[in-house]
């Protein structure tokens, strides 16, 4: 069975085809930083134009890349939240119109439940129970997972996501857009010297990384006395900036995964592709014996064939979406 899955819940296009839920035959993102970077993040107006300029040819281009057509296809599988509301609706209403023309069946699946999912599109799938850190330019989420549609979140960012936290930090540098991928590069070779706070470490498993962003830009102003940063500033403020943030996201999971007594750890999302985290993430999991899986970069980050691989469970549960289902903004995991 082929799966169509459909992904703009942020600012990237993507639509994927995916066999039997695990293995990929195409997976199309067509991403949107050109359009963003001059604003130093997104802006969610932009982001859904761009998707509905885009949403037709990227699909073209995943069923021409997997040699399949839509007659070939046995079920839709779109993302209908969280995410941006406008960006959201271009996939779900494209999807729906596409399912009810051709008399496909659809399914709608939350963007969580993707990004978890990503790991069963590898060779080792995880088996439940498991933990799973979710932690993005828009989420930052620790996701107890007892199996399909059993899930239950332990803790998450009660501000700024994690990734958020990267691009704002990068943009009052002046660095570019997306700040993530700079700030991993910058800090390499530089030691945590500035000893940046780590909001919330020993307070249950919520995070917080607003605090963090302010005490940067104090430190920031400090150190520049109203210049500009020399470049060995800025990766002195990249470094440790870094460290704080990987800080929190390995010892909030360390303690999450033995309160719960769980042996294997799902890291996901577009910050799961930051070297110090893989680093002490794998670090923390050898020391305590967990089995860490980490998807391949282009699978962490947003990605149609991850909401195919969450909609096999959809598909096989028979839960499908109805005419009136709609795009939703928030929408917490285990309420699909
Ligand atoms: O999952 P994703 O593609 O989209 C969202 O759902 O947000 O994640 C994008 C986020 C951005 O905030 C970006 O700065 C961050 O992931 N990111 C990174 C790295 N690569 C991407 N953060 C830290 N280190 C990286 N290497
Ligand atoms: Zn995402």
């Amino acid at each position: 069975m082929l799966i169509l899955g459909i992904d703009t819940s942020c600012d990237d296009t993507s639509v994927a085809v995916v066999e039997d839920g695990k293995k990929i035959l195409s997976n199309v993102v067509s991403s949107q930083i050109k359009v963003h970077s001059p604003y130093g993040g997104i802006v969610p107006e932009l982001a859904s134009r761009k998707h509905i300029e885009m949403i037709w040819p990227v699909t073209e281009r995943a069923l021409n890349d997997a040699g399949v057509s839509l007659d070939d296809i046995t079920v839709i599988a779109a993302c209908h939240g969280p995410g941006l509301i406008g960006s959201l609706l271009v996939g779900l209403c494209f999807a729906k119109a596409v399912a009810l023309c051709r008399d496909i069946p659809l399914v709608a699946v939350n963007h969580l439940e993707g990004h978890i999912f990503a790991a069963n599109l590898q060779k080792n799938p995880p088996e439940p129970p498991f933990l799973a850190l979710v932690v993005s330019g828009g989420h930052t989420s620790l996701i107890r997972v007892d199996g399909f549609k059993k899930y239950r979140e332990l803790g998450r960012t009660r501000d700024d996501a994690a990734g958020e936290a990267y691009d704002k930090v990068a943009k009052l540098l002046g660095l570019s857009y997306p700040g993530g991928p700079v700030i991993d590069r910058l800090s390499e070779g530089t030691k945590d010297e500035l000893g940046f706070p780590r909001p919330m470490l020993n307070e249950g498993f919520d995070m917080s990384f607003s605090g963090l962003k302010t005490a940067v830009m104090l430190e920031v102003k400090k150190l520049g006395k109203g210049k500009s940063l020399s470049e060995k500033d800025i990766k002195r403020v990249c470094a440790s900036f870094q460290e704080a943030v990987v800080d929190v996201l390995v010892k909030k999971t360390e303690r999450a995964l033995k309160k719960e007594g769980l042996k294997t750890l799902v890291l996901s999302g577009g910050v799961a592709a930051n070297r110090r985290l893989r680093e002490r993430m794998t670090e923390m999991a050898k020391a305590s014996d967990i089995n860490l899986i980490i998807p391949p970069v282009s699978l962490c980050t947003d990605n149609a064939a991850m909401i195919a691989a969450a909609g096999l469970y959809y598909y096989k549960a028979t839960i499908f979406a109805s005419e009136d289902l709609t795009a939703t903004a928030c929408l917490p995991i285990g309420r699909s």
